[in-house]
């Protein structure tokens, strides 16, 4: 028996964080630079090379040691004749980049109050550069040294709020460039943002806009700055602009207004009605119904039932979505959540 391993991200991602490059999106952190241990003008090559170490070793069998458990990390037998070609054409596929995710900074204009990111974000209402690196001129360097799968490359920005911050659209402009196959925005849709509107006309988008009200007296409970009309004004003209009014015909946009569930805040069935009913009007395609995980996340391991009323809200959901005529989305892991009834 060869055993070996392999995992998508690790050889395909890379995460950029305050403070540090990962190669991983899930919670063991496999291959972490954190950039205190180096200097700033030689992380990319440092980051580089242990990348291209721990690939070669967790592919001879040898896994770096924190992603020993990861539910990602797959394990194979070479010797095991059944292993199919897709497999293992995967693994020997040459490492490219082809998933970065965004999230080096953390300047925001609005600072919801369930933020998770609440304790790490800095309120501020101009353009800012990042407080801890600039991510233009790494990105500049992967794609120099030919380390990106350019067609099949997807972005997504996280944050921070990218109203927020200065590199946003020279970022955005180098993956248009260079003919990226996705972007994914993040945004409070406080600000509009014409990049998302560019990008759109020339790529695969999707605008994921936390709404998370139906009304301006419960967005103004959960948001400290902006209003509900102006976000749901914006909305509309993302539909506009990326959905009715696109010249390409080959890709597809995506205009996602999300709603977390916040207890005793915005978990009543008119609220979330009145939600559905003003994402329709604004024109989008896709809506979204999600918990909000503060609990969880402050608190791990502690055993949390799913309110009996939360069932109710999803099959509301389910429903006048379906009546609205949206895609009405719901995370698997959500899905599981509720199948189980409780999280954890
Ligand atoms: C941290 S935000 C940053 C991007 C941007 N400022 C925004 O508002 O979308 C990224 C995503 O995390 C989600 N999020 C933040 N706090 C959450 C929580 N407590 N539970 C579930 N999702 C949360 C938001 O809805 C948003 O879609």
């Amino acid at each position: 028996m060869k055993k070996i391993y392999h995992c998508d991200f690790l050889n395909h991602g890379l995460h950029f964080t305050p403070d540090c490059f990962r190669c991983c999106c899930a919670p063991q952190h496999g291959l972490t630079l954190y950039l205190k241990d180096v200097a700033r003008e030689d992380a990319f090559k440092v980051f580089q090379k242990e990348r291209q170490i721990t690939i070669e070793n967790t592919k001879n069998g040898s896994p770096h040691p924190d992603c020993l458990g990861c539910i990602y990390l797959k394990e194979y037998d070479l010797d095991d004749e059944t292993l199919s070609s897709e497999i293992l054409e995967k693994i020997h596929k040459p490492p490219l980049i082809d998933y970065i995710i965004i999230n080096h900074f953390k300047h925001c204009d609005c600072n919801c109050i369930y933020c998770s990111q609440g304790v790490y974000l800095k309120k501020v209402s101009e353009p800012q550069k990042s407080d801890y690196y600039d991510l233009l001129p790494i990105i500049k360097d992967f794609y120099a040294e030919n380390l990106v799968d350019e067609k099949n490359l997807t972005v997504e920005f996280q944050g921070g709020s990218i109203a927020m911050l200065d590199e946003f659209e020279a970022l955005t402009d180098i993956f248009l460039e260079h003919n990226a196959h996705k972007i994914m925005f993040y945004t409070n849709g406080l600000k509009y943002m014409p990049s998302i509107v560019k990008a759109s006309h020339q790529t695969n988008c999707m605008v994921i806009c936390s709404v998370d009200a139906g009304t301006p007296e419960t967005f103004k409970k959960l948001k400290p700055a902006g209003d509900f009309d102006t976000v749901m004004e914006n909305l509309a003209k993302y539909s506009k602009y990326c959905l009715k009014e696109n010249p390409i015909t080959t890709g597809y946009t995506d205009i996602n207004a999300k709603y977390i569930l916040i207890q005793g805040i915005n978990d009543s069935p008119d609220e979330l009605e009145s939600f559905l009913t003003a994402a329709a009007k604004a024109g989008v395609n896709m809506v979204q119904l999600d918990m909000d995980f503060r609990k969880v996340m402050i608190n791990k391991g502690v055993h949390y039932d799913i309110p009996k009323h939360y069932y109710e809200l999803f099959d509301l959901f389910r429903e006048k979505t379906a009546e609205l005529g949206l895609y009405g989305f719901i995370w698997e892991y959500i899905e599981g959540i509720l199948a189980k009834g409780y999280f954890e």
